[in-house]
């Protein structure tokens, strides 16, 4: 049985927590935070307000850490040279020369790490990026990406809203499209963006040249109260799949209408599997420990190709 401790218990461990208790190899043994009172409603488990104690005590096999981006690198290093595998929210950091040396950290102490982008773990993504290796579909065309949704006012002590310890809306928000993309379909040739930046909202939109196809994506912290949402629209010469609303379509050329998990006379349906992507990349990671491999679905050069990208913004 695999020793688990989650370091960080706000908004993102909420999704994190409930995915270790649904892997039966792995038990959730401990949780740390900084505020007690963020631990509460997890009982039966010890809980530290301290990281290194935690460590000390608790025999881990696996950290994950859920802290807000300042912080990961340096904590995943320091648990990685205790010979604690790790798995870290994204992004890896604000620093691309952090990742040569969270990656060398990991091979010197023989332990897997893995940043944890959820996108390449989310069925209606990889339905995406799978008719795009397959050519069922014919080429690529263009692509529309989108990550909306209002300036964060939740996080501990306010550092999402402070550039120096989150990046603001690129590292935050518009990273999982980036990261999408480059694991999708490579690095692209050239960027350009647009970016609305004040001290109350960010909004940004940036084109991403390939080939034979472009993708725009947006994503913004508007001041004002706009509900969040996720989106993406991609044009092949046979087909638009689209992902908006919350359901992926499919409209084929031909005139036909697939749509997931639908249940319309009208249209087929995709048979996309119901798994949410964060169950989905703890499980990859834990099989990945288990196995003794890499957890090569994400790798060091291509988080180092977002962070270029993100930077350049
Ligand atoms: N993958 C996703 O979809 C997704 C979504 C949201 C956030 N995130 C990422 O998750 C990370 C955390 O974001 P969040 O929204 O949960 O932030 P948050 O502010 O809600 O939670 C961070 C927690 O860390 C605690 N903390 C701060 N310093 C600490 C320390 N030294 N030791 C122990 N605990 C400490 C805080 O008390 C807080 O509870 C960020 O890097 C963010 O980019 C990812």
């Amino acid at each position: 049985m695999l020793r688990v401790g989650v370091l960080g218990v706000g908004g993102i461990s909420g999704t994190h927590i409930p995915a270790w208790k649904r892997i039966k190899e792995a038990e959730l043994c401990a949780l740390c935070d900084i505020r007690p009172e963020q631990m509460e409603a997890y009982v039966g488990l010890p809980h530290y307000t301290d990281a290194k104690e935690m460590l000390d005590k608790e025999n881990l096999d696996i950290l994950d850490i859920c802290l807000p981006t300042y912080l990961h690198a340096e904590y995943a290093a320091f648990a990685m040279e205790r010979g604690i595998h790790v798995i870290c929210e994204k992004p890896i950091s604000l620093h691309k020369k952090d990742a040569a040396r969270l990656y060398e950290t990991a091979a010197k102490n023989r332990v897997r790490f893995m940043v944890a982008q959820v996108l390449r773990f989310w069925p209606e993504y990889l339905y995406l990026k799978d008719a795009y290796d397959s050519g069922r579909y014919g080429k690529l065309l263009s692509g529309v990406m989108g990550r909306l949704g209002t300036r964060p006012g939740w996080s501990w002590d306010n550092w999402m809203t402070d550039e120096k310890r989150s990046g603001l809306v690129p590292f935050d928000l518009h990273i999982h499209d980036v990261d999408f993309m480059v694991y999708a379909f490579g690095r692209p040739n050239k960027s350009t963006a647009f970016r609305s930046k004040c001290e109350t909202q960010d909004y940004l939109h940036a084109v991403y040249e390939y080939d034979d196809f472009f993708i725009s994506a947006e994503a913004s912290w508007y001041a004002s109260p706009y509900p969040f949402q996720a989106s993406f629209r991609f044009q092949f010469e046979r087909a638009v799949i689209a992902n908006e609303a919350g359901r992926l379509m499919v409209y084929e050329k031909d005139g036909k209408t697939f749509q997931a998990g639908a249940d319309e006379q009208q249209s087929g349906t995709i048979n996309l599997p119901q798994t949410d992507g964060y169950y989905n990349e703890i499980r990859y990671f834990t099989d990945c420990v288990l196995a003794g491999r890499d957890a090569d679905i994400v790798k060091q050069e291509e988080l180092e190709t977002v962070l270029d990208l993100l930077t350049a913004l």
